[in-house]
């Protein structure tokens, strides 16, 4: 007897041939999708709407995969969905089958062997190392140790102009409440050893060209991380006459995709030195904490300048014991409502409260970075509204402008616009990394990465 584990039991599944070895399933169930290197038999299939990857693994790896994948969603960290685990598989004698652990598949995602090509561009690799090491560092970040790195393992994305990278294989995962620098170390050996092999395995392949070499992007990797967890989690000391390097710490962050949750300021006492730490946590959390300390309703990046200007003003004026929502009170009354009362009623409409507030940050940033001192927030504003508000068309009037134009504009790729409007007379630039997709074995039409660009092709000549 077949049994089903999952959250959300799904009743299209049990049509499917559970009785045969996943290597023997009939072709036509099956999705042809770019796929990595793997130890066990892993296939594509479809299922309403829905493509699902499957993969035949042992009973207590599939349970444990399945578990830490579940936990993985959960922390909202890059990695595939679990679906569900096929347990008490027999053949038609009689014989037990393996497990089936069964994964969404990541739409539009790419294993680093189609995005190597001959002739990839450096600054394409590059990228591509950037989100390996983000995440690496947010795996770490929440306590969970790999324990096998490697380029399979690893999905990557387009994300705006950068690229994401996604765990797919969880198998020797486990998950801690905080990771020792042992552990860390640990995985980080583990990454070196499996992803030197990797990059001379691309390299023997012929999709590994001079300058790009194995052991330098080897070291890069592990350089960039170490960079990356000394920004994250490193502490910071300097005199009180600096507290421009609070805010530069959070914009330096901010730049890397990383939110700052809480900044640990302390003193030492009689000292005037001090000393930060950064809690770095996930999306969502700013605009729901700064709702619940002040009541105002934001966009996630603009909370997150709020908050982390309401933890300084915690910080500058001496009540980092005082409950945060009394604090969150007065910053409203003595930073906030000041500020917008420097906004003369005919300027209002040009932006909302929260984004002036963001600007007006922005500006002060600059000018105190000009005129190395801490310019007072009361003088920023009127600044700003003298420099910058004026200036301003409406943004109402603003958005209507903008609309016909985006309309009659033309996405380079309908299914990425990351890439931008086609430019009349001007060939778009060329990618290596969208060439990647040779290699797909005989394209099924559906959510084949080839088929939908040729579609697309088609469709817009
Ligand atoms: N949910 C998924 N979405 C996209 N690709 C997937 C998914 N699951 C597996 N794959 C592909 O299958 C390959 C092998 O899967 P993996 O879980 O790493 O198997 P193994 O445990 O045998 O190494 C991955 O490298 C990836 O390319
Ligand atoms: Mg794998």
């Amino acid at each position: 007897m077949t049994r089903f584990v999952s959250s959300s039991p799904d009743s299209r599944l049990l049509p499917f041939p559970w009785d045969t070895p996943l290597a023997d399933w009939p072709v036509k169930l099956l999705v042809a999708l770019p796929r990595g290197l793997s130890r066990h038999v892993v296939r594509f299939v479809q299922v309403g709407d829905s493509v699902y990857a499957a993969k035949e693994v042992v009973e207590h790896l599939a349970l444990h995969e399945y578990r830490l994948l579940t936990d993985l969603h959960r922390l909202d960290t890059p990695s595939v969905e679990p679906i569900g685990i096929i347990t008490e598989r027999r053949d038609a004698s009689g014989t037990p089958l393996d497990p089936i652990l069964l994964t969404r598949h990541l739409e539009f995602s790419l294993p680093y062997r189609s995005l190597f090509s001959p002739g990839v561009r450096q600054e394409t690799v590059s990228r591509l190392l950037d989100a390996m090491v983000v995440l690496i560092a947010r795996l770490h970040l929440i306590g969970f140790k790999w324990g096998d790195v490697s380029l399979s393992n690893i999905l990557f994305r387009r994300d705006a102009g950068a690229f994401a990278a996604y765990l797919v294989d969880a198998e020797t995962g486990e998950l801690h409440d905080h990771l020792s620098d042992g552990q860390r170390e640990q995985d980080l050996e583990i990454a070196r050893t499996n992803l030197f092999g990797d990059f001379l395995d691309l390299q023997a392949g012929g999709l590994l060209q001079p300058p790009l070499e194995p052991l330098t992007l080897v070291d890069m990797i592990l350089t960039r991380y170490q960079e990356l967890w000394e920004e994250l989690t490193g502490v910071e000391e300097f005199s009180g006459s600096e507290m421009g390097r609070i805010e530069g710490r959070v914009r330096r962050l901010n730049a890397l995709g990383f939110d700052v949750a809480e900044m640990d300021i302390r003193t030492d006492d009689g000292s005037s030195r001090i000393r930060i730490q950064p809690k770095v946590v996930d999306a969502g959390h700013h605009q729901r904490r700064l709702m619940r300390l002040t009541g105002l309703d934001t966009e996630e990046n603009q909370a997150r300048r709020l908050l982390n200007d309401l933890d300084t003003y915690r910080f500058r004026t001496g009540q980092a014991h005082v409950d945060e929502a009394v604090v969150a009170h007065k910053w409203l009354t003595e930073v906030f409502e000041p500020v917008m009362q420097e906004v003369p009623e005919a300027l209002r409409a040009k932006r909302e409260p929260a984004q002036l507030f963001h600007e007006l940050l922005d500006y002060r940033w600059y000018k105190s970075q000009r005129e190395h001192r801490d310019v007072p927030i009361v003088e920023a504003a009127k600044g700003y509204v003298r420099d910058v508000l004026e200036g301003l068309p409406d943004e109402a009037l603003n958005r209507e402008a903008l609309l016909p134009v985006v309309e009659s504009a033309k996405l380079v790729n309908p299914y990425d616009p990351s890439q931008g409007y086609v430019v009349e007379g001007e060939e778009p630039p060329h990618d290596p990394w969208e060439d990647g997709v040779e290699d797909v074995p005989e394209p099924s039409g559906y959510l084949d990465i080839a088929a939908l660009r040729a579609k697309a092709a088609a469709q817009a000549s």
